[in-house]
């Protein structure tokens, strides 16, 4: 199978597509024929070790999985033992369990994960989704959104901001999405009830009327946003911030009760995916892609990922051919 090896941390350059033995699947476990993935964010940090300190988790001096990508979207190629919940030629799409390998034409992994029968009349670049929506919803969670809060999405443009904001409305909320001229439109199409141009209008002079505040794209602070939160509103930001201070605020928070800044971790969980299934399904959700590239092109996917200017996802197709127009081919 062709795979994208990364053997140093580094630039996109370093990327490699080379010919490696497809995996078997073990009990318990699917092989998938990889039909589309994603360049992301956090594609783009492991890549790079940046912040340093991932490389606690990704390997010292070198990468330890050397085949990056944690969305997928493909079909069920073959069964390991005792597998019954799929069936080969099933179209499935889901989230890699340790984020990796999905930028590669086969992956393996265990029928219990988070993976899901695709929903009928879909094609594979539209359910590469699950990352920013499962980010999102981890924020959404902890704050508990619900049908009447009033939440701010600053860099409501972005993977996890576009799925913020169709998630905050599907949970009922009115929300205020803070964006830049070319994404004005496209938060009104995803819902927003009202649009701000960051470029244009002071966002933080919109009073303190909002339950929550999320920082999607880590580009703000607590301290900037604080005017905008009710008494007993919190704010959250899906990045560390300067010099970590949401970390240290969101430890600050906890440890004297007051609950004001939030930094969840997110953490796997298979169930988001059939709801994610469902509400895409329903029509009330569905992928931002900005740009989609061919497989042999992920180092300049890689690259425009790295602007920090992509609106939703980068799509890397890895079937090229596809001509998919969302039936269902398999059982
Ligand atoms: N992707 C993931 O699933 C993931 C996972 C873990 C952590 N994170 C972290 O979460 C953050 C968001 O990730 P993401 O993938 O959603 O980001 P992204 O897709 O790369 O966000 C890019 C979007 O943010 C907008 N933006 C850039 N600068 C902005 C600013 N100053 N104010 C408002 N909007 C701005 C850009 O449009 P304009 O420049 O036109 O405004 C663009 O549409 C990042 O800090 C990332 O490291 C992401």
């Amino acid at each position: 199978m062709k795979a994208v090896v990364n053997e140093a941390y580094g630039s996109p350059d370093r990327l490699d597509i080379r010919e490696l033995p497809t995996p078997q699947p073990e009990a318990g476990e699917i092989l998938i024929r990889v039909h589309a993935t994603t360049v992301s964010r956090t594609d783009s940090c492991a890549l790079r070790a940046h912040p340093f300190f991932v490389r606690a988790a990704t390997g010292l001096l070198r990468p330890r999985r050397t085949i990056l990508g944690l969305d997928f979207a493909g079909t069920v190629e073959a069964l390991g033992r005792g597998v019954v919940k799929f069936h080969e030629g099933d179209r499935v799409f889901g989230l890699t369990p340790d984020g990796y390998g999905a930028h590669a034409e086969y992956l393996c992994l265990p029928a219990e994960g988070a993976v899901s029968p695709m929903p009928p009349g879909k094609r594979f670049q539209e359910l590469v989704v699950c990352e920013g929506a499962w980010y999102a919803n981890t924020y959404l969670e902890r704050f508990r959104l619900g049908p009447g809060h009033r939440i701010l999405i600053y860099g409501a443009s972005g993977a996890i901001g576009t799925s913020a904001l169709q998630l905050a409305k599907i949970h009922g909320a009115e929300v205020t999405a803070v964006v830049s001229p070319p994404h004005l439109s496209l938060a009104r199409e995803l819902g927003a009830d009202r649009v701000i141009d960051y470029t244009a209008e002071d966002f933080t002079a919109l009073g303190n009327c909002f339950d929550f505040v999320l920082d999607a794209v880590g580009k703000s602070s607590y301290l900037q946003c604080r005017p905008l939160l009710k008494r007993d509103g919190v704010f959250a930001a899906t990045d560390l911030g300067p010099c970590w201070q949401n970390l240290l605020l969101a430890t600050w928070s906890a440890l004297t009760g007051t609950g004001r800044v939030v930094f969840p971790i997110p953490r796997q969980d298979p169930s988001f995916l059939a709801f994610l299934r469902e509400r895409i399904q329903a029509g009330e959700f569905r992928a931002v892609i900005d740009r989609e590239y061919p497989l042999e092109k992920i180092a300049a996917a890689y690259r425009y990922v790295e602007t920090e200017q992509k609106a939703g996802i980068v799509v890397i197709a890895v079937v090229e051919e596809d001509n998919d127009n969302g039936t269902d081919k398999g059982s």
